[in-house]
């Protein structure tokens, strides 16, 4: 992947108004940048939002930016960013070339997280979409379709998962791409400094279920599968080609391409 063009030339890019002198901006723009990042009450992402200000999310994202692996060139592309949240992965899209609709339907702020989308799309003067949305009502006849998808630690959240699937796989056009990161579960688990270690004891199809609050405390966790279970349910609604790309911990990284 070549190198990322460095933030204060996203933000030109973006058409965020700067001081070409003063990349980093004045004081007075970042105590009003920081001001606005302060009316988000929980952040997800880490995005730099000019003039030296970061918002504060936990996710290193730009660690999971190099596993997941994205096209280089989004030229001319359409992507979807399903639950986008604070949206660093809508304006990663965008700044490699892609017209992007972000959706979300905010059910983070259940289990305690803000969504920061607005905010830093309006810090960094970008044109991203972005619609408060179920991701079961997307619709090729409103929505049109999609040259890649981004589907990024979200399956687990949802009531139901094939059906989601579905619904990806019916905006996407035939040869367009899937990049999917969820948590997903083995029979036997260790976790070993940090690291988690497991193994399945066979290979079947399986899915956790998680009625209220046992994944992680989050009310809004529901299912989990094993490798087999994901990967028969990506070639049971539509994706082909499925590739595994990485793990890391509890996390799962895949590539897929929509079925012609
Ligand atoms: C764990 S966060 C992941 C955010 C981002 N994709 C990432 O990986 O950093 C899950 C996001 O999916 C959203 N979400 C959950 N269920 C959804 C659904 N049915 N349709 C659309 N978004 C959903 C949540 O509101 C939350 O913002």
């Amino acid at each position: 992947m070549p190198p990322l063009a460095s933030p204060a030339n996203s933000q030109q890019r973006w058409g965020r108004k700067q001081d070409p002198m003063d990349i980093h901006g004045t004081a007075a723009d970042a105590a009003e940048i920081r001001a606005r990042v302060a009316t988000v009450p929980g952040w997800r992402h880490r995005i730099d939002v000019g003039a030296g200000v970061v918002t504060p999310g936990n996710e290193d994202t730009s660690e999971e930016l190099r596993r997941l692996r994205l096209p280089a060139n989004l030229q001319g592309k359409r992507v979807l960013d399903v639950g986008a949240s604070d949206g660093f992965y809508s304006f990663e899209c965008e700044r490699r070339g892609a017209e992007v609709l972000a959706i979300d339907d905010e059910s983070s702020l259940l289990a305690g997280t803000g969504n920061g989308f607005r905010v830093a799309r309006d810090l960094l003067g970008s044109h991203a979409g972005y619609e408060a949305r179920d991701v079961e009502l997307l619709d090729p006849a409103t929505d049109g379709m999609f040259d890649l998808v981004l589907f990024i630690n979200v399956l687990y959240h949802l009531r139901n998962p094939m059906l989601a699937l579905e619904r990806l796989a019916s905006v996407t056009r035939p040869g367009g791409k899937l990049v999917l990161k969820t948590y997903y579960r083995t029979d036997v688990r260790v976790w070993l400094k940090g690291r988690c270690i497991g193994f399945d004891i066979d290979r079947r199809p399986k899915w956790w279920y998680f009625p209220t609050t046992e994944l992680g405390g989050d009310p809004t966790n529901w299912f989990a599968p094993n490798r087999a279970g994901l990967e028969a349910m990506l070639g049971a609604t539509g994706w082909t080609g499925i590739d595994r790309i990485g793990r890391y911990g509890d996390r799962i990284y895949y590539h897929a391409t929509r079925s012609a």
